[in-house]
């Protein structure tokens, strides 16, 4: 199945003149079927990438986790979002069908988007953007699950109720999430921002949708906390994050786009649903003050943290895409941002599809878009940033996020996760590729069996 736009004349014409050697001829964003065509081919491209819905393939994810291949478990998750926008953006059901066969294999046993296969590095982010894309469904409308399957809402607040459970917020550091989610991971000593705004994000959105101030509570908690570490400061910055051994003060002062949008975007859901606050526009404005001022070159997003020297990993090669996307959505929940956002964006989608001319069909996506040329390198987050950036040109003509009251269908459920593994205090057994969680483990166990010898000849 090849999008229109290869099979029409335009594209032959283009391949007889050049020869051999295709040069695409450039995407273009001119009008709003531009945009659907262009967005339409870039999608294609991305699919290429998932193999999920092959015979014998797991249905969900993307080649990995490393270093079985190149994607974690959360990249997968986070594309699946990119299409659920895709679809309301541009009308394009084409892959509604193996989304939700993707967005349901994945939710693990008790419905929470902790499968026990991705345990060895699951973080509270990773966990988080598959709950951001069950929450995005219901906000968009996406076709509801069949009744007897879990339902959007409900994946959502199971996230964010998990996530929310004394289990996960410790006092260290003076309360926030950590990183990872079992003790035994690699990064269970790391709280981040990411961590942090994943649920923050989730909070914010669950408020507004179902109107219950549970959520909202939890999100200010989560600001406030975020700003009293100082991983946001004065002015706007985020930092990565800290660890719980020097109460979160050794700050980690990294910057990446993914985190300012995110929280850029659950400011906005907070100043819509506090019905404009000025605390909440304050925030707003100061986040895309600080988030155009760090992740955009003339106008052009830019990975502040590691393009220059294209030192950025897998992950950081998919965020531009979040950064386009939560900035468009934030502008409908927080219109008055939309003149200063909006004309930004559009110039960056520009520049990011002028990338798109490597590789053999003409039209692989470059990374570094200040470029304006392809610079060689591609992926799945590579599309998936053109595919974000190109979709969201179109939120001016779609529907805000839907709320349970404004035509939103999916069922929630508030106790939902309720019964969910605490992994935080579980000792699971070492799986493999987890070398430096086996040797914590094998040293607690170690110490528990001292510990326990110690305890039986003082009672002796
Ligand atoms: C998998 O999904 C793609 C759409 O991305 C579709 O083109 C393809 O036919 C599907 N493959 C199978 C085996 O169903
Ligand atoms: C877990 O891994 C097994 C073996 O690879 C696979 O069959 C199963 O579908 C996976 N489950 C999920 C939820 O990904
Ligand atoms: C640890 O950090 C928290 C949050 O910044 C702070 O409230 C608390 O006083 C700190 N504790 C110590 C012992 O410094
Ligand atoms: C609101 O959310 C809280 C936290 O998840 C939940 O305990 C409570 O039951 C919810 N209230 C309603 C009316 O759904
Ligand atoms: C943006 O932030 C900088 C640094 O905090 C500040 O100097 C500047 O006035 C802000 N600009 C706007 C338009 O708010
Ligand atoms: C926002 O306004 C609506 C309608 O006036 C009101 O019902 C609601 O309680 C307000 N929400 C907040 C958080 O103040
Ligand atoms: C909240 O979002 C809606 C779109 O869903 C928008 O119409 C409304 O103006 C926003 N509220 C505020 C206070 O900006
Ligand atoms: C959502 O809306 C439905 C129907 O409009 C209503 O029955 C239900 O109580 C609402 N749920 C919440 C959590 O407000």
């Amino acid at each position: 199945m090849l999008p229109l736009s290869l099979s029409s004349p335009r594209w032959l014409a283009t391949a007889v003149l050049l020869g051999a050697r295709v040069t695409y001829a450039a995407f273009k964003l001119d009008t709003i079927e531009d945009i659907k065509e262009t967005a339409a081919t870039v999608a294609w491209d991305l699919m290429q990438y998932y193999h999920g819905n092959e015979s014998g393939q797991t249905p969900g994810i993307l080649p990995g986790p490393p270093p079985a291949g190149d994607y974690y478990w959360w990249e997968a998750g986070a594309m699946w979002g990119t299409l659920i926008d895709y679809w309301h953006w541009t009308g394009d059901d084409s892959y509604n069908d193996v989304i939700t066969q993707a967005m349901l294999w994945q939710v693990g046993p008790n419905r929470d988007y902790m499968p026990p296969n991705v345990t060895a590095s699951l973080g509270n982010d990773d966990q988080g953007f598959w709950g951001m894309s069950a929450m995005l469904a219901a906000e968009n409308g996406f076709p509801d699950p069949p009744e007897d399957e879990p339902q959007w809402l409900a994946l959502a607040q199971a996230v964010f109720n998990t996530q929310a459970s004394p289990t996960r917020h410790d006092d260290t550091c003076g309360g926030g999430l950590r990183w990872q989610i079992p003790w035994s991971n690699n990064g269970y000593n790391y709280k981040n921002s990411i961590a942090n705004g994943c649920f923050f994000n989730l909070g914010a959105r669950l408020a507004r949708y179902t109107g219950n101030q549970s959520y909202a509570d939890w999100a200010e908690k989560t600001w406030d906390w975020m700003v009293g570490v100082g991983y946001i400061d004065k002015d706007y910055n985020i930092y990565d994050g800290g660890h719980v051994e020097q109460n979160c003060t050794d700050i980690n002062r990294a910057q990446f786009s993914y985190n300012n949008a995110i929280f850029l975007l659950g400011a906005a859901y907070m100043y819509n649903y506090t019905n404009g606050s000025d605390v909440w526009a304050a925030r707003v404005n100061g986040l895309v003050n600080s988030t155009l001022r760090t992740f955009f070159r003339d106008n052009v997003a830019y990975e502040v943290a590691c393009e220059e020297h294209m030192s950025c990993t897998t992950d950081m090669l998919s965020f531009k895409g979040y950064l386009h996307r939560w900035l468009a959505t934030a502008t409908e929940v927080a219109p008055f941002i939309r003149d200063t956002v909006l004309p930004v964006l559009r110039t960056s989608a520009e520049a990011a599809v002028s990338t798109c001319t490597g590789e053999e069909n003409g039209r692989t996506c470059g990374f570094q878009w200040v470029k304006r040329q392809y610079d060689g390198s591609k992926g799945a987050g590579q599309q998936m940033n053109v595919l974000g950036a190109v979709s969201a040109l179109l939120v001016e003509y779609s529907k805000p996020p839907l709320t349970n009251g404004t035509g939103g269908t999916s069922k929630g459920d508030p106790m939902a996760g309720s019964r969910s593994d605490t992994l935080t205090q579980e000792v699971k057994p070492p799986t493999g590729g987890d070398k430096a969680g086996a040797a914590i483990l094998t040293f607690v166990v170690l110490a528990t069996t001292v510990g326990a010898f110690t305890w039986m000849s003082m009672g002796e």
